[in-house]
Order: C-alpha cells, then sequence, then structure tokens
C-alpha cells in the first residue's frame, strides 16, 4: 500500500484576523519565534511523514515558498498547490488528489497547534488504521463553539455534531484528518453547505456513515491552541514562549523533528544554526548539538 502523504491547509481568507491579515497569510504569522505553519509542519514530520502539499491562496503562494522552500533543509519533499477560493476545507482532497495519487493522507490545519506528550504514539495508532479514517478529539470547556464528537466504548465515532446546543461530549473535533485513500472521491461526492462550502463535516459522515471513522482522544496536559483570532494568537504565542523558556527547548520546530529523525544531519543542523545564529531560534538550535 502506498504511503500516507501530508497535506498542510494553509489557504482561507483570515478574516477574523483582519486588518493584519491584509496583506499577509495568517499561515505565515509569528507565533512567538516561528511562522505559525512551521507548528503543523512539524506535526507531519513526528508522525513520519516526508512527503507534503502545502494548499495557499495564489496570491500568498511566493511567500510560502520563499519561507518554507522545497522541503531539502528537513529531509523533506514540499508540493505547493493553489486554492483559487476558500470554499471549505473538504475541497482540500480534490485539489491534493493528483498529489496523493491512490495514497492514504494525513491532513493538518495550517493554523493549528498541538503539543503534548504522547503525541508521536497516538499518530502511530492513526496511521496503523489502513481503511476508513482517524480524527483527533479535544476536551474543550466550551464545545458549544467546536465540532463535537459522540463516541462508544470502542473509540468509534457515532456522531459529529457542528456547534451543539445539547453536545454529545465534550470533546472537540480538532484539524488534524487522517483518511484513508477514498477520500478524494468522497469529498467529491458531498454537497456544498448552505455557506456555500465543501464541509470537513459532511467528508467525515460519509466515513461515519459507513462506520469506519475512528477518534483518538487527546488527553489531559495536551495543548490544542487555535490561532484564528488576536487574542488567540497573542495566548499561543506567549505559551510557547513559558515552554520554551522555562524547558529550553524548542516547541514545534520542524529543524529539531528532522535532526531526530535522522533525516538531516549534525552538519545540515549546524547550518541551520549558524544562519539563524542571530534569532533565540537559531541559538535553541546550537543547543540541540550539545550533548
Ligand atoms: P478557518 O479558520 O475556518 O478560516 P480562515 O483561516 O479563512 O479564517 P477566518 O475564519 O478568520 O476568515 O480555516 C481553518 C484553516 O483552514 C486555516 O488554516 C485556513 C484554512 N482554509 C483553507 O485553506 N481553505 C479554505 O477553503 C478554508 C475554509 C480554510
Amino acid at each position: 500500500m502506498a504511503e500516507r502523504k501530508g497535506i498542510i491547509l494553509a489557504g482561507g481568507k483570515g478574516s477574523r484576523l483582519h486588518p493584519i491579515t491584509l496583506g499577509i497569510s495568517k499561515q505565515l504569522l509569528p507565533v512567538y519565534d516561528k511562522p505559525m505553519i512551521y507548528y503543523p509542519t512539524s506535526v507531519l514530520m513526528l508522525s513520519g511523514i516526508r512527503d507534503i502539499a502545502i494548499i495557499t491562496t495564489p496570491e500568498d503562494k511566493e511567500q510560502f515558498v520563499r519561507t518554507m522552500g522545497d522541503g531539502s533543509q528537513w529531509g523533506v519533499s514540499f508540493t505547493y498547490i493553489q486554492q483559487p477560493s476558500p470554499d471549505g476545507l473538504a475541497q482540500a482532497y480534490i485539489l491534493a488528489e493528483e498529489f496523493l495519487d491512490g495514497a492514504p493522507s494525513a491532513m493538518v490545519l495550517g493554523d493549528n497547534i498541538f503539543f503534548g506528550h504522547g503525541l508521536p504514539t497516538q499518530l502511530k495508532a492513526a496511521d496503523a488504521r489502513k481503511t476508513g479514517g482517524t480524527i483527533f478529539g479535544y476536551r474543550v470547556a466550551d464545545p458549544e463553539r467546536y465540532g463535537v464528537i459522540g463516541f462508544d466504548r470502542e473509540g468509534m465515532v457515532t456522531s459529529i455534531i457542528e456547534k451543539p446546543e445539547i453536545p454529545p461530549s465534550q470533546y472537540a473535533v480538532t484539524g488534524l484528518y487522517y483518511l484513508d485513500a477514498s477520500a478524494p472521491d468522497r469529498a467529491r461526492s458531498i454537497e456544498k453547505s448552505a455557506r456555500g462550502e465543501l464541509e470537513i463535516t459532511s467528508l467525515l459522515e460519509t466515513y461515519l456513515k459507513d462506520g469506519v471513522l475512528s477518534v483518538e482522544q487527546l488527553g489531559r496536559g495536551f495543548a490544542w491552541l487555535d490561532t484564528g483570532t488576536h487574542a488567540s494568537l497573542l495566548d499561543a504565542g506567549n505559551f510557547v514562549r513559558t515552554l520554551s523558556e522555562r524547558q529550553g527547548q524548542l516547541v514545534g520546530s520542524p529543524d529539531e523533528v528532522a535532526y531526530h529523525q535522522g533525516w538531516i544531519s549534525p552538519e545540515e543542523l549546524m547550518s541551520r544554526a549558524t544562519r539563524f545564529g542571530k534569532s533565540e531560534y537559531g541559538r535553541y538550535l546550537q543547543r540541540l548539538l550539545l550533548p
């Protein structure tokens, strides 16, 4: 079976961050010491995925290429795909169909930050399910604001309800989706919603109907951060700063993941660390090479 490929969805309007996002894509904004897109990229790399498509708006594509390059600096490959207009998350699977070429996928939203102990294990569990799909649930205090997951004891999803008045659980659907090779075909089969988008929930419902949608619960002590509003973006930056200053460790760095995966050599890491030597980020990279 073809190896799982990655998709980072980094288009959209970013209208909740206006006027900042009039001139720059949301996913290129800083979350403390690095561009936002570094965080979801590091999640895919952590799960061993090296072939990744980055979906952007046509206007922002060049800036993404300048920021992220072809991936060789991290021993991975980036393919850039343009989304002409923000017609919904599920459209990503149609746009990426050729890139996926029959492979299963892991899609992450470019503005989602995941951080916590045990993530690689849960990603492996999702990867091991070769048919069907896996979503990742996160317990939130205010489930009414999210897509909420109902599930049984076996971890099979029984319902997903958008912004429910009476939530079936406290677990929100996060922006990370492991789907099998049938996702592009399924995405083609769904109808646009009232707001004119191909909704990810409608796509997930096709898996749900077939009884092949599982949920991995991200536990207590795990952080799933949104960066879509001014306040949440600032909070995310402060969270990353607090953790990295306290522990002297990077959070969400593709450089670090690439090095630990053995995809880049100590010399290659050193060359990145030297290049960024004047920044805190570069100094952290240098420290990675210490015993
Ligand atoms: P959203 O946060 O739902 O939308 P947005 O980023 O356009 O922001 P706003 O609500 O402030 O206008 O999108 C979640 C992620 O998916 C985000 O990384 C943008 C991306 N996205 C696309 O790439 N294409 C799309 O068609 C949509 C709807 C979102």
